[in-house]
């Protein structure tokens, strides 16, 4: 038997961007829209039309900027929402509305103070309404995890039978359990005529973190369309997370097709990080910084010696560069070895041990401490390894009208290079003096470098506070890290800067 279509429909710009904080621009909509288009996905949900004017704008310039993508517009079950909707997407190549109801006893006494039957006319009427605009209707039952099957197969035969093509089961407060999900979907395939002439489709929540869980239960039990977001964004607790569904399917080799390629992985989630402000939790799955950094001694002798003893996917697959590994004070002699050969420093057994001893005395006394600072155990020029090393830097801040000025002194191995720039703040003015200071082959034709994410997290080190700073640069359409850590939080974004570029310069 031949694998079967498995839909990813993405609703990172509507669900994803209902985040307080989190809204975006309309250029930023457009930009991410044609990034998830590319890696691959069937629908992209582009906005809720009626909610205001700057979701009906974002739907109409998505439609009109990405062509062979499924565009999907929002609604409640109320006529002039549909009408919004159907007037948003004119523009789209391929369009969806996506309308519905609240069908537990929660919504339907709750909020709408109705009964079942009205409830149930009332999803028949927006299916219809919605048909007359398009041919792709899916309907939604809103907290259909909480709903009665009996009452939610009632419902979901008659939207059937009014023309809707694709129907969304929402666990909408993350409550369900796995096998109650699955269960739910069994229940509809089992019990619904005409429910082999549609689309089931997952909606999950994660609540109490089972939004992967519950997807891939009602997969393995119908369902053939999965609405997820990137890095797992939505409201509360968010939900289900695109990466994740993605890895399941293939690192199971679980037996659907699809269409997005997992390698734009990594680069849109640094994205819709940076573009949210939101930092992806470090541990996260799939997307996280740790996730395929190996810190214990065991662990990382064991991937040193073949990958796949501690890591299930390889994380080029992602989109990720390489193995990063992270040395710290339990980090053994095989890791040690190989990060010093990561920067073509070949050290024999025999001498291994004494530096090997200088780590771990360093690794215990600083908690925090740099490429630099291992490199400087092994050889005194360790300058020559890291092509460029900030020499100084000074940084004045201001409020406006007084701009923050930064000049840094950075050293090209041994010439030394001056810059000075103004910024935004003082974080933007010294990437700019670094800039100005350190011009890459690439830097003037689309090779230049841009800020892909950057976050700073404070830790507490003794009686020290220390900011360690992580940066993702674009560059060449590769995407290179940097790292640093220090008591002042700009000179380790100025390290962490001038990290990255290293690594460009390899
Ligand atoms: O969670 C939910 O129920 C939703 C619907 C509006 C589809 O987001
Ligand atoms: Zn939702």
């Amino acid at each position: 038997m031949s694998n079967e279509r498995l839909f990813i429909f993405d609703t990172t710009l509507r669900d994803g961007e209902q985040v307080p904080g989190c809204q975006l621009s309309l250029s930023k909509k457009v930009k991410l829209a044609k990034k998830l288009a590319a890696m691959g996905v069937d629908v992209i949900e582009a906005g809720f039309p009626a909610s205001g004017q700057e979701d009906f704008d974002s739907v109409v310039a998505i439609s009109k900027e990405v062509s062979k993508t499924s565009i999907c517009a929002l609604t409640r079950a109320v006529e002039k929402d549909i009408d919004l909707a159907a007037e948003a997407l004119r523009y789209a190549t391929y369009k969806r509305i996506h309308t519905g109801i609240g069908t537990s006893e929660f919504h339907i006494q709750g909020k709408f103070r109705s009964t079942r039957d009205d409830i149930l006319q009332r999803a028949i009427a927006c299916v219809k309404y919605a048909k007359r605009y398009v041919e792709d209707v899916e309907f939604y039952a809103e907290d259909a995890g909480r709903t009665d099957n009996d009452y939610l197969a009632r419902v979901v035969e008659a939207v059937i039978k009014a023309g809707a093509t694709v129907i969304n089961i929402p666990d909408t407060t993350g409550y369900c359990l796995p096998e109650e999900y699955g269960a739910k979907i069994r229940y509809l395939v089992e019990n619904v005529t005409g429910i082999d002439k549609v689309t089931i489709s997952t909606h999950c929540h994660n609540d109490l973190g089972l939004a992967t869980a519950n997807t891939i239960q009602g997969v393995l039990n119908g369902a053939r369309q999965v609405e997820v977001t990137v890095n797992g964004i939505g409201e509360r607790a968010g939900n289900t997370s695109l990466e994740e569904i993605v890895m399941i399917i293939n690192s199971h080799k679980l037996p659907y097709l699809l269409d997005v390629k997992p390698v734009y992985i990594s680069d849109l989630s640094n994205t819709v990080s940076s573009m949210m402000n939101m930092p992806v939790q470090p541990n996260k799955a799939i997307v996280g910084r740790n996730a395929f950094a190996h810190s214990s001694g065991i662990h990382q002798d064991g991937v040193i010696k073949d990958r796949s003893t501690y890591e299930i996917i390889n994380p080029e697959d992602v989109g990720i560069d390489s193995n990063m590994i992270v040395l710290s004070a339990r980090s053994g002699r095989a890791a040690l070895k190989q990060h010093l050969k990561s920067f073509s420093v070949d050290i024999d057994n025999g001498k291994l041990d004494d530096v090997y001893k200088r780590f771990v005395e360093l690794a215990e006394r600083n908690k925090y401490f740099t490429n630099a600072d291992v490199l400087k155990l092994v050889r005194k020029d360790y300058r020559k390894m890291q092509r460029y090393t900030l020499e100084y830097m000074q940084v004045t801040s201001g409020k406006e009208p007084i701009k923050p000025v930064a000049s840094v002194g950075i050293l090209d191995n041994d010439s030394l290079i001056e810059a000075s720039a103004t910024g935004s703040g003082p974080v933007d003015a010294v990437i700019r003096a670094i800039n100005q200071a350190i011009v890459l082959k690439r830097d003037n034709d689309e090779g230049r470098k841009k800020l892909a994410t950057f976050s700073i997290h404070a830790v507490e080190s003794g009686s020290e506070v220390v900011g360690k700073a992580h940066i993702s640069l674009n560059y060449d359409k590769r995407i290179f890290h940097g790292y640093a850590a220090h008591t002042d939080i700009i000179v380790a974004s100025a390290e962490a800067y001038i990290d990255a570029i290293n690594k460009i310069s390899e």
